[in-house]
């Protein structure tokens, strides 16, 4: 063997497994055919966060009035702002460049595949070989009949993330996590944009409470965004130039570009699977047992190849663990329901562990604890005041089940959360834990103290 881990994929999961690998000591390569990062770092998680803030600003700007503050109205430059989010990838994406470098990991720019047992061939024409593989290539856009990426119309979220024009009238196919983040930034931008979400309700994925989904559509309807549910999109038409979305109860809604935002699917096409006989299950995923091995022998899945949430953080988690597993002979489980997730609509939504739906369906009984932004002095002086806190913790052990937020900065005051759910502290780890004031997370420990019933700042039921 000429290596003792291949990583074949170098996004969020391939690109962290490969480094700690040669941190520990393995003589380790990375295969990568596109750009370090994968699509988290290139073209979903860090552009997203870019045109996220910088969208944000125009709102702000445009708004400040309320607080005596006022600002021209804001102009957009589309190339500048493309050219700026560009760098930021750039910058991110040669760090990781280097980081490869200084640990010692081995670059292969070329697209690999598995052939045969312990072995991986490159399209460069070199075979090289390692007693175990570590398959990280991620995922892409799924196509529904009707719309295809090749129709110019339709753009996928790489498409609207290149950002090449501004739509007047956007068209968004599926009310999911991608759908709902570029609606919210092309509606900012200037766009009149239509979500058609085929499900009773939106973020149908996600593990979320009505009450937090409610809030949201609230919030969306406010900012002018038109959500339909239970709208199944059926087609694109032309008719005098013209294109429009066709929906399965005949309604036509005029379209000058489609996002097509349906769902992701695993990459096992071209990964060589069969020359060591492992197939994806029925939704496309590799099987893997709880310490990441396929049916293969020396073969691993990690990231949005393997099962569960497709996050980067979830693919680093498991890339770390395994690195870590094969140095030291024992992988350290990976908590899969502490996952904390982060939406970036307007407000954020962010969660760790389960909402009182999912706690209540799995028997337990919960006490729950709800803080409004409202409230908060230091939202208010944020001029924030939209969403909540709220804390689900066991009833009888008083064990932190899990938190949603929804409001400003959500994606950063999670990860207290999510310390807590992963090593099972009660809900007094953060009601009893003293916060600075005035912080938002102080909102976190009030719904704690909430579902203790001993909030100070709400009245108690
Ligand atoms: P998704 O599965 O979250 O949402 C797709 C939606 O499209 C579903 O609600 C589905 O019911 C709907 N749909 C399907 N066919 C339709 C039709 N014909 N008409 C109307 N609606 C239709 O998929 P999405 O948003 O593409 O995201 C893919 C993955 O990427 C998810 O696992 C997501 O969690 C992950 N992701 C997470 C992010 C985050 O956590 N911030 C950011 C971006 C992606």
């Amino acid at each position: 063997m000429d290596h003792e881990v291949i990583v074949i994929g170098g996004g969020p999961g391939g690109y962290v497994c490969a480094i700690r690998c040669a941190q520990l000591g393995l003589r380790t390569a990375l295969v990568e055919k596109a750009a370090l990062g994968g699509t988290c770092l290139n073209w979903g998680c860090i552009p997203t966060k870019a045109l996220y803030s910088a969208t944000k600003l125009i709102d702000r700007a445009s708004t400040a009035h309320e607080m005596g503050i006022a600002y021209a109205s804001p102009t957009v430059d589309l190339a500048r702002l493309a050219e700026w989010k560009s760098q930021v990838v750039t910058t991110l994406v040669e760090g990781i460049a280097t980081l490869l470098d200084k640990n010692g990991v081995e670059l292969h720019v070329a697209e690999g595949r598995l052939d045969g047992p312990g072995r991986v061939a490159l399209s460069t024409g070199e075979t090289m070989s390692a007693g175990r593989i570590v398959l990280a290539s991620g995922s892409s856009p799924i196509e529904i009949p009707g719309f295809s990426f090749d129709d110019p119309r339709v753009w996928s979220s790489d498409d609207a993330l290149a950002l090449t024009e501004i739509p007047d009238r956007l068209v968004v196919i599926g009310g999911g996590v991608i759908g709902l983040e570029i609606a919210s930034i092309y509606n900012r931008l200037g766009s009149s944009v239509t979500v058609l979400e085929l499900l009773p309700e939106i973020l149908s994925v996600v593990d979320l409470d009505r009450r937090t989904i409610a809030a949201l559509k609230r919030f969306l309807k406010q900012q002018g965004l038109d959500v339909r549910t239970e709208t199944a999109a059926q087609s694109i038409e032309t008719e005098n130039g013209e294109a429009s979305v066709r929906t399965a109860d005949e309604a036509s809604i005029p379209a000058d570009r489609v996002l097509l935002a349906v769902g992701r699917r695993s990459n096992t096409a071209g990964l060589g699977l069969e020359t060591v006989g492992i197939e994806p299950n029925r939704r496309g995923f590799l099987p893997v047992d709880g310490a990441l091995r396929c049916s293969a022998e020396g073969v691993y899945a990690i990231g949005d190849l393997a099962p569960g949430p497709m996050l980067a953080h979830k693919a680093s988690a498991e890339g770390l663990a395994l690195a870590e597993g094969f140095a030291n002979g024992r992988m350290r489980p990976i908590d899969y329901e502490g996952i904390p997730q982060a939406i970036f609509t307007d407000p954020e939504i962010a969660s760790a562990g389960l909402s009182e739906r999912a706690a209540k369906e799995a028997g337990r009984e919960v006490l729950v604890g709800r803080f409004p932004y409202a409230v908060l002095g230091k939202a208010l002086g944020m001029r924030e005041p939209d969403g909540f806190f709220q804390v689900v913790a066991d009833a009888s052990d008083h064990r932190l089940l899990g938190v949603q937020i929804i409001g400003a900065d959500a994606s950063e005051l999670i990860s207290e959360a999510a310390v807590a759910i992963e090593n099972h502290l009660p809900v007094e780890a953060i009601a009893d834990a003293i916060h600075p004031h005035p912080t938002l997370p102080e909102g976190l420990k009030e719904a704690a103290e909430g579902a203790l019933g001993r909030a100070i700042h709400v009245v108690n039921r």
